[in-house]
This record gives C-alpha cells, sequence and structure tokens, in this order.
C-alpha cells in the first residue's frame, strides 16, 4: 500500500513522512506485531529509541513487511549514558545491529543533558556518521532554545529536527518560532497528550462532533495543519488505522483558534533543563 501520508521536506532536502508511529512503552516481543500492524495500515516511519528497548521488535517488523528498505523512514535516538564522541559512534553502530539494517534515515540526540556539557561532542559524532553517509539526517529531542543556539553556533550542520513534547496543552511557542527561523522542523512527541484527558477536553471533542471524527484524528490534524511532525503512539490496532486518518479532512479557524486557547504551558514528561537519567 502506497504512504496515505505526505512528506515534508527537511533542511538538507532529505523527505520525511508529516505523520509516524512511536513504538515508546511497547516491549520488545510486541514491537513486531503493532510495528507490522502500522506499516499494514500505511505508516512509512517509525520513531524508536535505544531506551525503548524495542529496536529488535522494530527491525523485526520493518523486515517482514518485504516494504523496500527506502520506502520506509526509520529515527532511533542516543540514549544519555551513550553521550560523548567515541560512545555515540559506537551506540550508533549498536543500534543499527539491532535494528538489522545498513543505514538510518535520522539519528536524535535523545536529552541535551545541559549540566553534563557534553551534548556538543556528541553532536559532533552525529556530524561524522552524516558525513559518512550512515545516516540522511541528524537532529536532537528536547533541546530547549538556549541548547539549540549553543548547538548551531558551536557545530557545521543545523539539526533537521527537534522533537519535543507538544501537544495542545503544551503548544512550545519559543521553540517552534527559533525551529521555524532556523528551519529546523518539529517534531510532536507525546502529540496525543499520551492519550489521557486531552481527548476528553470539551473542546475538542465538539470539534470532534462538527466533523464526524474522533478527539485524536482532531488533535493530529491540528498538528498537521501547525506543520508538526506527528509520532502518535498505540498498540491498539484500530486506533493505529484511526491515526492516520487525518489527511483528508481539514479544520477551519474557528477550531485552530478553539484549540490554540487550550495551551497551558504544561508538561506531562520531564523539564529538559534539569532532566539528568541514566
Ligand atoms: N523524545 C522523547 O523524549 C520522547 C518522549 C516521549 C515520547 N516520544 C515519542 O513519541 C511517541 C508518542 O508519544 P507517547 O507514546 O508518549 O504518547 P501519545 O502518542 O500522545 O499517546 C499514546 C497513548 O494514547 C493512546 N491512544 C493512541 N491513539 C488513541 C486514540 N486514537 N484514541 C484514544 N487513545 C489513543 C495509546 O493507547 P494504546 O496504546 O493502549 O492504544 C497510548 O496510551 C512515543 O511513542 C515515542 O516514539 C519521545
Amino acid at each position: 500500500m502506497s504512504s496515505k501520508v505526505p512528506p515534508i521536506i527537511l533542511n538538507n532536502g532529505v523527505e520525511m513522512p508529516q505523520l509516524g508511529f512511536g513504538v515508546w512503552q511497547v516491549p520488545d516481543d510486541e514491537a513486531e506485531q503493532a510495528v507490522g500492524t502500522a506499516l499494514e495500515a500505511g505508516y512509512r516511519s517509525i520513531d524508536t529509541a535505544a531506551i525503548y528497548g524495542n529496536e529488535e521488535g522494530t527491525g523485526r517488523a520493518i523486515a517482514a513487511s518485504g516494504l523496500p528498505r527506502e520506502d520506509i523512514f526509520v529515527t532511533t535516538k542516543l540514549w544519555n549514558s551513550d553521550q560523548g564522541y567515541d560512545s555515540t559512534l559506537r551506540a550508533f553502530d549498536a543500534s543499527l545491529e539491532k535494528l538489522g539494517l545498513d543505514h538510518l534515515d535520522l539519528y536524535l540526540i535523545h536529552w541535551p543533558l545541559p549540566s553534563r556539557g557534553t551534548y556538543i561532542d556528541t553532536y559532533k559524532a552525529l556530524e561524522k556518521l552524516h558525513a559518512d553517509g550512515r545516516v540522511r539526517a541528524i537532529g536532537v529531542s528536547n533541546f530547549l532554545p538556549e541548547h539549540l543556539r549553543r548547538l548551531v553556533s558551536e557545530t557545521s550542520v543545523v539539526p533537521a529536527v527537534n522533537q519535543i513534547e507538544l501537544h495542545p496543552h503544551l503548544q512550545q511557542h519559543a521553540s517552534r518560532e527559533l525551529h521555524a527561523e532556523q528551519g529546523i522542523a518539529t517534531e510532536a512527541w507525546s502529540p496525543l497528550g499520551q492519550g489521557k484527558g486531552l481527548l476528553e477536553v470539551p473542546a475538542i471533542v465538539a470539534i470532534a462532533q462538527k466533523h464526524d471524527r474522533t478527539p485524536a484524528q482532531v488533535v493530529l490534524r491540528w498538528h498537521v495543519q501547525l506543520g508538526n511532525v506527528v509520532i502518535p503512539k498505540s498498540v491498539t490496532p484500530s486506533r493505529i488505522k484511526e491515526n492516520i486518518e487525518v489527511f483528508d479532512f481539514s479544520l477551519d479557524d474557528e477550531d485552530l483558534a478553539a484549540i490554540s486557547a487550550l495551551n497551558e504551558d504544561r508538561r506531562l514528561g520531564p523539564d529538559p533543563a534539569t532532566f539528568d537519567m541514566s
């Protein structure tokens, strides 16, 4: 099945599907089935990470799909304990081996860990992997504007992507403005607010009823119209299918304004300024 998802063009010309499949908290022995269901439903971008412990299951699903390698966009992330130049190169090899791939589409530094002061050296290792043709695009995750500004001033390759927590309760205006200035794609993690209270907010339920869609589809469509890359996660086949069906309707200005009014600058995850887990 060809993809239902339009691409965005990253700052180095590489195309990335605007909607992909996230696999955080999917155990390795369930990842093969979940990713397989997603690929069957038309997803062509998968977001994993070394720390998720499911790169092997993800790789098995990719292999079992029979899809040409170039049709699938694979992202993984460097975990905190591997920051540093040499350790990053080793961690990249380990991730590729687990995934069963010979190159990656996008490699991200998972967290900035500003108090350790290692993200510049770490990023230089990503630049080397990129220059060697082992990864098509490099970027970061959870970088605050101050971290991005430092990175851009001290390294050569502007990150293609910054993957950050972003949903209607945390709209990240400052980061999105800086990304737009620098040509960095904004990728939203926990785009559905982890499927908890956000999908019951009356304004979102009302917009869903108006368009005869689900609240999750309304929230994902809001991201798409903002220009974000989104990577909703689900292990439920009906939801996996539902979450990709967001390219055949549009929210109007009134809907977009109602969702914009829900911002509370409220994080569900850790604060990148202080998060320092190994
Ligand atoms: N870079 C980072 O630091 C970072 C951090 C967190 C996440 N991420 C990435 O972002 C991806 C998505 O974020 P997330 O997993 O935190 O949260 P999310 O995608 O916002 O929400 C996932 C939750 O919502 C439920 N759900 C999914 N579709 C639904 C639907 N249509 N209706 C109702 N509930 C629905 C899922 O339940 P079921 O699975 O039970 O269906 C799951 O509990 C992750 O998988 C990961 O790839 C990155």
